[in-house]
């Protein structure tokens, strides 16, 4: 079984996505034997935008770059996102990821009874944060995240939240405290009974 954890915050050691991401990921390997844990940080080691070169394969080191991410993302049974709130949406950094491994005949087809995504069977786990609170008309993060893996037939997403982190440092200890206890060993557990 394979995990495949993303890291996107630009804030290090201060990043509270990261805290919650990696909380998430100690727990699947704590309840999984044998999980294997692909990391990647999108900050450290961001993709390019993707272009036109690449697209083509005129650039064939970009091409070879976006193809490895897509194989890496088919292979993952789980996947667990650091995501936090950048102008409303999410960081640019995880939208170059997206464009990798959102690709017609790959992971979504349009079929004469509309789109069918094709990357069916994984769950996908977002640890999201956020300095102010959003309802849902301004929220084009965990929306977006929540529609376009539904796109790509990644139905089963769950949302770990620490919101309002910038209030004040009491919100943002509190924030952090319920984000980390909402953090449940249920679906690792059904997981886990599906794969054995
Ligand atoms: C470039 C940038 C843009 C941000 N935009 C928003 C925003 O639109 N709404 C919001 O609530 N918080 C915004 N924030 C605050 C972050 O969402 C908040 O600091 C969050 O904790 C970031 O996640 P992290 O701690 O994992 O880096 C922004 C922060 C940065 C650095």
């Amino acid at each position: 079984m394979k995990l495949l954890h993303l890291d996107t915050s630009a804030l290090g050691a201060n990043s509270v996505s990261r805290e919650l991401s990696a909380a998430i990921v100690a727990r699947w390997q704590a309840a999984v034997p044998g999980l294997t844990v692909d990391y990647r940080d999108l900050d450290a080691n961001p993709l390019p935008h993707l272009t036109g070169a690449e697209l083509t394969g005129a650039n064939a080191e970009a091409k070879a770059a976006g193809d490895a991410t897509m194989d890496q993302f088919l292979a993952s049974d789980v996947i667990v996102i650091g995501a936090p709130m950048y102008n409303f949406g999410i960081p640019s950094t995880l939208k170059a990821w997206i464009d990798r491994v959102a690709v017609a005949g790959k992971t979504f087809r349009y079929t004469e009874a509309g789109p069918e995504g094709l990357a069916k069977g994984k769950k996908l786990i977002v640890a999201s944060a956020r300095g102010g609170i959003h309802g849902h008309d301004a929220d084009f993060q965990e929306n977006y995240l929540r529609y376009v893996m539904g796109f790509l037939g990644v139905t089963d997403v769950e949302f770990v939240r620490a919101e309002g982190i910038a209030y004040s440092p009491q919100h943002r200890t509190d924030a952090i405290a319920s984000a980390h206890a909402s953090i449940g060993a249920s679906n690792v557990e059904a997981r886990e009974l599906e794969v054995a």
